[in-house]
């Protein structure tokens, strides 16, 4: 019973995520805009997929279906913060202000 809550509600999870959670944006608005290509940066520079967290603890990469900030498309969430019009730049950014190492 437990168990079936925790993996019907993304939101729970049976393992500690990494110390920042990386949420991508992969709804319909974000890939006409070029989530795709964030996505396979990300996933390339971290060494990771989705649900999985970095070998150092740092980050946990999670797939989001919309934030409601589809008008500043691309869109993701590091921790509780929304940043949207992402570029390859920007992402970038935000995994070096994780102290996560490229
Ligand atoms: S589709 Fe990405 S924020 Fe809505």
């Amino acid at each position: 019973e437990v168990h079936g809550v925790v993996s019907f509600y993304h939101h729970f999870r049976s393992e500690a995520p990494g110390r920042h959670v990386l949420r991508l944006c992969r709804a319909e608005a974000c890939q006409a805009m070029g989530a795709r290509a964030i996505e396979a940066h990300v996933r390339r520079r971290l060494g990771i997929g989705y649900n999985e967290t970095s070998a150092d603890g740092r980050i946990t990469l999670e797939p989001v279906y919309c934030l409601g900030n589809c008008a500043c498309a691309p869109s993701a969430m590091l921790d509780e913060q929304v940043h949207g019009r992402l570029s390859l730049e920007a992402v970038d950014r935000l995994l070096d202000g994780c102290g996560e190492v490229a």
